[in-house]
């Protein structure tokens, strides 16, 4: 099987340094050589991270209460375009971030892809501790990172071309084939959004009452087979105990076999074409980076087939 890795060292949708750093993290534990020999992927890899610093402009103010909107913007514009190119080649499309606003760019590129390859619209599984459905009006915080949802799905636009003018309606997804699972801190304007738009949605309470093995099968029954999958693994969905090096760690989270049980199941679908890896910030928490990394090496593998037996 035909795999397309993206690097994404990017750190401008949130305010912590570090979260760039993650892809050479991962590289270095191993990565790749375990998709290659493991797991029998053709990896397709132009060996870099990229920071699009080329990119990012010297001044970049607030628009509508969003920090660094025009970094943000070129990055994920740039990120979709090769994101696009992998998926159109039938390429299953890993992407490692970076903050979870790059999600921008890597769904909209397989979503634009999956379109006019199969003539389809995707499925998204956002496994996180946060929703990320924020529009820049009801953000608190301003960071991007909080917001990727609500501009895949339209919720959010914006006319200005370099702040995100240029998402087009072939890279948006639909809120009905959005679906979330391990959420436990979202904010009092997501709640409404997601209430409003009718937004299958897993909490935390939902996998305690359930069990993670009944949840998933809802998860997946309300997407229903034989629709492309792109997963999008927030690190911070892990309990700190698991995943302590991430920015916005939430207690009460998943444990380190709920999330690979998560990535395995969505792996037996055969429908999954596309995985992100986000939030993993090895400047944070040291002593918990190894961790941190193990805990995201093992979730791709999950998601990417690999099986005990
Ligand atoms: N809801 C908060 C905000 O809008 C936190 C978002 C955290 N997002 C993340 N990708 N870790 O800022
Ligand atoms: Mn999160
Ligand atoms: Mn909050
Ligand atoms: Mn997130």
């Amino acid at each position: 099987d035909d795999l397309g890795l993206v690097a994404v060292g990017f750190s401008g949708g949130q305010c912590k340094a570090g979260v760039d750093a993650a892809p050479m993290a991962l590289i270095e534990s191993g990565l790749i050589d375990q998709l290659k020999n493991d797991l029998d992927f053709d990896v397709t890899y132009d060996g870099q991270v990229h920071s699009y610093s080329e990119m990012i402009p010297a001044d970049d103010p607030d628009h509508r209460g969003m920090k660094k909107p025009r970094a943000v913007s070129a990055v994920t514009k740039a990120l979709s375009e090769q994101v696009y190119e992998h998926a159109s080649k039938g390429r299953f499309v890993l992407t490692l971030g970076g903050d979870h606003s790059i999600a921008i760019g890597s769904i909209g590129g397989t979503a634009k892809a999956i379109r006019e390859r199969l003539g389809r619209e995707i499925a998204v599984i956002w496994v996180d501790a946060h929703a990320d459905i924020n529009t820049p009006e009801t953000s608190d915080s301003g960071n991007i990172h909080g917001m990727p949802v609500a501009f895949l799905a339209g919720l959010a636009k914006e006319e200005r071309e370099d702040i995100f003018g240029w998402i087009q309606d072939d890279q948006r997804i639909s809120t009905k084939k959005l679906v979330y699972i391990g959420l436990r801190d979202i904010d009092r304007g997501e709640k409404k959004i997601l209430k409003e738009n009718g937004i299958r949605a897993f909490s935390m309470h939902d996998i305690d009452r359930h069990g993670i093995g009944r949840v998933m099968d809802m998860a997946l029954g309300w997407i229903g087979t034989d629709t492309p999958i792109h997963l999008s693994f927030d690190i911070d969905a892990l309990d700190p105990q698991w995943a302590p090096s991430t920015g916005t760690a939430v207690r009460g989270g998943l444990t380190l076999r709920e999330g690979d049980f998560i990535a395995e199941c969505v792996a037996e679908t055969g429908s999954l074409v596309a995985l992100d890896l986000v939030e993993v910030n090895p400047a944070l928490d040291e002593e918990g980076a190894y961790e941190t990394i193990r805990a995201g090496c093992s979730i791709i593998r999950c998601a990417l087939g690999d099986t005990l037996l």
